[in-house]
């Protein structure tokens, strides 16, 4: 009988599987060493046999046990020996290998084979374009051999691979190749070692017909590293000298470390492999780096000056991790941050003195606002380090890489300003020491920070334990010659945290004199109370206030100044973090006030002339880099106006948005022409005066075609057709493609046919029409999601259409709840074939909490409809399931 037609059984129908909670709580430490593993490949695409041999002893620090359980995920077991004697007495139980043992030293060699071509969660061994290449974080070793596949437990790796000459010409893992040799059959054969004890997860095999851009580096104590950057053989066309960019930022990378963390490489090789098919930016493997195309492919033609940095602060990121995840890598995945939050801050400061110190800071605290933090308010929060979780790739997220190099950052404030200019330095020194070749937990770094760098962290943990963005709120008192500054604090509730603690906020401040513009020295206040008040005396006028200079911590700030004095800061703020945050200040006041429904048109008048009156000091500052203007000219993100109110409506705030920039380029139409000239005039170059007058140039194309759409199209036309480089072409495609004119269409074919060839540029192509302004984008997406060119199989392509699309406000949003159902209709296609990727995708419709009744209840039907899929992955599940949480 049908459950339909008898009600007595609705309640029995099965529930969908609920993926197990793993708590941080449960850890213990697992029963066996793994001093050493072998690994035997017979590579082939379509099957790949894999003979691995642990040697294995009960672990000492552990309780004895009488079973070893050795994860597997998908795996059928051709074979188990143990101490050379085949045996049967093995089970699996959920995937894993269960095999009885004597508690003693033993041999096990385990048989197992796999079929990379039909891998295509992209996870463990697969094959992309030919060649054949694994991924291991976070749990993908499992999906090759049965293992203790968790980060606490270390072993010594020798591999062999063996496989046909001309499939797989070059055959690369972990470590420095000891031997290889011809097989006489059209087989050939390398074997790889690594003598650092690594965990399961930093495992890589790479195999493929590959070309490579060499190098090497001396290190400071005088060892030679031989560097190689491979790139698929058949894309020689442009791939390899495309790889340039990347090998100068690895040898800057590797400079770098040494100078400011005094970090050397410990290997003779270190290898990098650019992948097209690839879940994520890039990998840290030991000593064999695998690379998305996207972090390792630039050149001027192809590549925007963003991209450039992006390649540089990546390969930065994964070298970085040799040291912070590598030699000393994670206990447990709860402690994902220790490696992640510490290595984005070493690749934020790197990127700092490379690039400027100014503009960087004002990029990371743009990502932190219009990425993380609405993710710390809504059902996905979760602390930096969380306490639990059902799919560990979820949490590879804005909160454990951004707010944790946040929280560092923070640490690293209050050494410089409580210990001494050497004392974070002094921290990182003894963390490193001390934990060389363990696996370590937050908890280590923090207490090495105590203990090198001479701070009391103990309140400060809070920032490890409790998620949600503190809120600050601060009003300045004058009285006789004393300003008196009342802070209070509140931690918002998220879910599964109520009514929390007041955390450490190290806020960097300043007090400027009105009259001569300057002020007399920045100061740190540590509020760390709910309610604290600070006096300062000396000042006849009441200041102007400057606070949270250089974003000093990641906290929302209310504080009651007038416009006027944020355009005084506006123009005049020395600290240049603060000056950005002055006027996005000014248009965020504005843009909540009149997407609230709380401006009259007078009203509406006075914000805008004080906004245009700080926006056009601001194009015509001559003291002023081009950089710094592109900055400061652009408008606060749509996410981040969402946050500052309880409940929105996208649309408006479009809208509203919209109206201002239109609003701007109409009212200082000819500065902005004048500006858009003389950047125009710039030859191209890689140098920051030319990369700021790209970026400059822009943003004032932006301004025009907002003002005056007409005139905007041929100006865009004009810059698409003069450029000579990425960045010009792509800013003007941007423009263009909003736009409803024959030009917008010309160019979309120009831009195709030009680099029909290449992969990453084509996926710009998806990504600006995706996100255009266009009021027809919803249907342009329709239409390019049954483009020859898409593909569901390609991460890279899935993003560039539709991540974009859920992010591009007015078309998501529309009113009908169309582009809820397409994102909904995405992520139930592609769970079954990348869950992975899928499950990112649920994030945008999660927000049903905080937009208007209408579309939230269609964003919830979405997600219920997602939900009532029983197939789901772990991954999808767990997303789903909390974003319906009420
Ligand atoms: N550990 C990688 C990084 O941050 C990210 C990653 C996670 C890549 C999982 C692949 C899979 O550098
Ligand atoms: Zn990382």
């Amino acid at each position: 009988m049908d459950i339909a037609t008898n009600p007595e059984m609705a309640d029995a129908a099965p529930t969908p599987h609920q993926p197990p909670v793993i708590r941080r709580e449960d850890y213990t430490p697992f029963a066996w060493l793994v001093p050493e593993t072998q690994l035997a490949f017979a590579l082939g695409l379509d099957t790949t046999r894999i003979t691995a041999t642990l040697s294995i002893a009960p672990n000492p620090a552990a309780d004895i046990s009488s079973t070893i359980r050795l994860n597997g995920d998908g795996l059928k077991a051709v074979s188990v020996t143990v101490d050379g004697t085949p045996v049967s007495d093995w089970t699996i139980d959920g995937g894993d290998l269960l095999v009885p043992l004597s508690a003693a030293p033993h041999t096990l060699e385990i048989v197992t084979e796999v079929n990379p071509s039909a891998n295509t969660q992209l996870m463990g061994l697969y094959g992309s374009g030919g060649m054949l290449c694994t991924q291991c974080e976070a749990e993908g070793f499992r999906r090759i051999t049965f293992f203790p596949d968790r980060p606490d437990v270390l072993s010594i790796y020798t591999v062999t691979m063996t496989g046909a000459k001309d499939a797989f010409p070059v055959l690369l893992s972990n470590g420095n190749k000891v031997d290889a040799g011809d097989n006489g059959d059209g087989t050939h054969w390398a074997q790889w070692h690594d003598p650092w004890p690594k965990p399961s997860y930093l495992f890589a095999l790479v195999a493929g017909d590959l070309v490579a851009n060499t190098d090497s580096f001396t290190t400071m104590s005088g060892r030679v590293v031989e560097l190689a950057i491979y790139v698929r053989a058949q894309n020689d066309g442009g791939d390899l000298r495309r790889t340039d960019h990347a090998m100068r930022s690895l040898i800057k990378s590797m400079e770098w470390d040494e100078q400011t963390f005094g970090r050397e490489y410990d290997l003779d090789v270190f290898n990098i492999v650019a992948v097209s098919d690839f879940n994520m930016g890039a990998m840290e493997n030991k000593g064999l780096n695998v690379f998305n195309t996207k972090y390792v492919l630039a050149d001027a033609d192809t590549a925007t000056d963003s991209d450039f940095d992006g390649v540089e602060g990546v390969i930065a990121h994964e070298y970085f991790h040799n040291w912070s995840g590598n030699r000393v890598t994670c206990r447990d995945w709860f402690q994902l941050s220790l490696k992640e939050g510490f290595t984005v801050l070493r690749d934020q400061m790197f990127s700092q003195d490379m690039q400027g110190e100014a503009v960087k800071r004002i990029e990371d605290v743009r990502i932190l606002r219009g990425v993380q933090f609405p993710e710390d308010s809504g059902p996905l929060a979760h602390p930096i380090r969380p306490d639990s979780f059902r799919e560990i790739s979820n949490f590879y997220t804005a909160t454990i890489y951004n707010k944790g190099a946040e929280v560092i950052r923070m640490m690293q404030t209050l050494a410089r300003f409580e210990c001494g200019a050497e004392a974070f330095r002094s921290g990182t020194d003894l963390y490193f020491d001390r934990h060389d070749g363990e696996a370590a937990t937050c908890e280590d770094f923090i207490a090495a920070m105590e203990d090198g760098a001479g701070l009391d962290l103990t309140q400060f943990r809070l920032w490890y334990a409790q998620a949600g963005t503190p809120q600050i709120s601060i009003a300045a008192e004058h009285s006789g010659d004393a300003v008196t500054l009342k802070i209070s604090q509140t931690v918002p509730d998220t879910p599964g945290q109520k009514d929390k603690l007041p955390m450490p906020v190290p806020l960097k401040i300043a007090l400027f004199d009105r009259a001569s513009g300057t002020h007399n020295g920045e100061q740190l206040l540590v509020c760390d109370a709910a309610q604290q008040s600070f006096t300062f005396a000396g000042f006849a006028d009441k200041p102007v206030l400057s606070v949270n200079r250089g974003f000093s911590a990641p906290v929302t700030i209310t504080r009651d100044i007038a416009d006027e004095d944020l355009v005084f800061l506006a123009a005049k703020d020395d600290d240049s973090f603060a000056r950005y945050e002055a006027m996005q200040d000014l248009v965020v006041r504005h843009l909540t006030a009149a997407s609230s429904g709380r401006l009259n048109d007078a009203d509406r008048e006075t914000a805008r002339r004080a906004i245009g009156n700080a926006f056009a000091a601001i194009v015509a500052d001559t003291q002023l880099d081009d950089s710094m203007r592109g900055e400061l000219m652009m408008l606060p993100g749509i996410t981040y106006l969402a946050e500052q109110q309880p409940v929105s409506d996208p649309s408006v705030i479009h809208s509203e948005r919209e109206a201002l920039k239109a609003w701007l380029g109409r009212q200082y139409e000819a500065q902005l022409t004048a500006l858009h000239e003389r950047t125009a005039q710039m030859p191209f170059g890689l140098e920051q005066a030319a990369r700021g007058a790209r970026k400059a140039k822009t943003q004032a194309l932006v301004f025009c075609a907002a003002g005056n759409p007409q005139r905007g199209a041929d100006m865009a036309a004009a810059q698409y057709h003069a450029a000579d480089n990425m960045t010009d072409r792509q800013g003007a495609l941007m423009v263009l493609t909003g736009l409803n004119s024959a030009a917008r269409t010309n160019a979309l074919i120009d831009f195709h046919r030009r680099y029909a060839d290449n992969a990453l540029v084509i996926d710009k192509w998806f990504a600006l029409q995706a996100s255009s302004l266009h009021p027809r984008a919803i249907d342009h997406v329709k239409a390019l999601a049954d483009h020859q060119d898409f593909t569901l199989r390609n991460p890279n392509r899935v993003r560039s259409l539709y991540m974009a699309f859920a992010a591009n406000p007015h078309a998501f949003h529309a009113a009908d709840g169309e582009g809820y159902q397409i994102i909904a209709d995405l992520i139930i296609a592609l769970d079954p074939i990348n869950p992975q990727t899928a499950a990112r995708f649920v994030t945008p419709l999660g927000r049903w909490k905080r937009i208007e009744p209408a579309r939230s209840a269609l964003m919830r039907e979405q997600l219920a409809k997602i939900a009532a899929v029983q197939t789901l992955s772990r991954d999808t599940f767990e997303q789903v399931s909390r974003s319906l949480e009420r």
